[in-house]
């Protein structure tokens, strides 16, 4: 069945956070049309909730090359070294042009920008915008960046690239209305962040529920590093339910993980305590409460927290968390994928037309584990990278129709039926002996007559059955590359 609803658009972007926003900025002003199509609102994205910060290079004290090293020893040298060096090179002057679009950073009283620290840093070099409010400042910077070339399709989800011969030539989405449509677009740019939701605990947007991941599987992507998943420790915690991050930044500026008898949890299990690698203090965390131990970030030594960390303050208020008594009560939750669509720092894929950019895609800068706040980095120097390519490109979306798939599914399981197994097989720690039972698990769900996830015909599947499906696309998919993998490196960790 051919869709009848058919856009012309040259560049389709497909989510909108950081990532999304900062190639949209700069093609915008070189008149090109942009089109981005997002699940939710512009702001349902993980940037907007991102707290920590941007690493950059620009100290007195710092050197990119230092950033170099640092990123490489905690993704466990596991980074495309290439992919790296590009990275924290570019940065600084990255950057600096940032601020010059207005963007504002947190300074000190002569002006000039503050480095905090977060985990796995040397020497500081986090900067941050109104405290802890960084992902939602900057993307609310880059939407006042882009203009009247730049189309934002709101609660509208993407459910299937449209590929052939190894060449995109759009997508199919359905919008609020339950209409399907088809955009044929010269590049397409798949922007939709992680997988977070994967997890029932997690610091993601409730929109992040793997959709580029499986969408770019269907098509025939090549996916990479899937198995590395970083959880981060310290979640606000209450009864086991995730309310929200508590960033790492407290860690930064002192705040102890402490058990219920006040006991230093990270004293003598790695050099760098608090600060260790997140792969580290996560699983430290997360033995704790597999004891049934409540765990908690000792805040007493940071004076003017209300502050420094406005967010923060307003998540714990607002679940009930007495700050005067100095104590977060904290766990471990899902917070970023190192995996993802194989791409390079331009957003390149094993698809033309197809280019990926921000957490779907895996430029393998991460390695086994990212550095804290390379992310939002990222995002902005390789949103830019890729802008620069497509500009220097003349590409025509190649003349072919979608055929529509004839697969269906019946039943599927609810999400937190996902999530728990997720966490149990896939999750923190990852037993040898067990995993081929999730896999076993997923295949259930399977279509009739197909012995993978594949595309299903959409006239028959709603937006939130395809999200489900896409849950359990990335689930196996992550669970087989999770199975692949025999040693324990970075976030991947393996006992029999
Ligand atoms: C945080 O604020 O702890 C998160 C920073 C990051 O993930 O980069």
């Amino acid at each position: 069945m051919a869709i009848k609803n058919i856009i012309d658009a040259d560049i389709l972007i497909i989510g909108s956070g950081i990532g999304a926003l900062s190639v949209a900025g700069k093609l915008c002003r070189e008149g090109r049309q942009i089109t981005v199509v997002t699940k939710g609102l512009e702001k349902s994205c993980n940037s907007s909730l991102a707290q920590g910060g941007i690493s950059v290079a620009l100290s007195k004290e710092d050197d990119y090359h230092i950033h170099f090293k640092d990123t490489m020893a905690a993704g466990c040298y596991q980074n495309d070294e290439e992919a790296v060096m590009t990275l924290v090179s570019k940065a600084p002057e990255i950057i600096r042009e940032f601020i010059d679009t207005g963007m504002k950073f947190d300074t000190d009283e002569n002006g000039e920008l503050q480095f905090g620290r977060e985990a796995a840093h040397s020497l500081n070099r986090v900067i941050h915008a109104g405290g802890d409010k960084t992902g939602l400042l900057v993307v609310e910077q880059l939407l006042r960046n882009i203009n009247e070339n730049v189309t934002i399709m709101r609660n509208e989800m993407a459910l299937d690239l449209c590929v052939k011969d190894g060449q995109c030539n759009g997508v199919i989405t359905r919008d609020e209305n339950g209409n399907l449509k088809r955009y044929k677009a010269n590049f397409t740019i798949l922007a939709t962040g992680g997988i977070g939701q994967l997890y029932p605990s997690t610091s993601n947007d409730t929109t992040i529920t793997g959709d580029g991941m499986a969408m770019a599987y269907r098509a025939g992507c090549v996916l990479k590093n899937l198995e590395f998943i970083q959880f981060h420790p310290t979640m606000l915690t209450i009864d086991g339910n995730a309310y929200g991050l508590v960033s790492e930044a407290v860690r930064g500026d002192g705040g102890i993980l402490i058990n219920e008898k006040g006991e230093k949890i990270m004293e003598g299990v790695h050099p760098m305590k608090d600060l260790a690698p997140r792969d580290v203090v996560a699983r430290e965390v997360y033995a704790h409460y597999l004891k049934g131990e409540k765990i908690y970030l000792d805040i007493s030594a940071i004076h003017d927290f209300r502050d420094r960390f406005p967010t923060v303050t307003e998540i714990c208020e607002s679940h009930g968390v007495d700050l005067s008594k100095n104590l977060i009560p904290v766990g471990p939750g899902a917070h970023f994928h190192m995996g993802g669509v194989q791409a390079t720092p331009q957003g390149v894929t094993n698809i033309e037309g197809l280019f990926a950019v921000g957490e779907v895609a895996c430029t393998g800068v991460h390695g086994a584990n990212r550095l804290a706040s390379n992310s939002l980095l990222e995002g902005i120097v390789f949103g830019k990278l890729l802008a620069e390519h497509i500009s220097a490109i003349d590409r025509k979306a190649p003349d072919f129709e979608y055929e529509m798939p004839v697969y269906t599914v019946d039943k599927l399981p609810a999400k937190s039926e996902i999530q728990r197994k997720m966490m149990d097989f896939v999750g923190i720690v990852r037993h040898r002996s067990q995993m081929h039972e999730i896999m076993e698990w997923f295949r259930q769900y399977m279509p009739q007559g197909c012995d993978s996830f594949c595309a299903l015909d959409l006239t028959k599947t709603d937006n939130a059955k395809q999200e489900v499906y896409n849950m359990l696309t990335a689930g196996w998919l992550i669970a087989d590359a999770a199975m692949k993998r025999h040693d324990s490196i970075g976030a991947h960790y393996v006992v029999e």
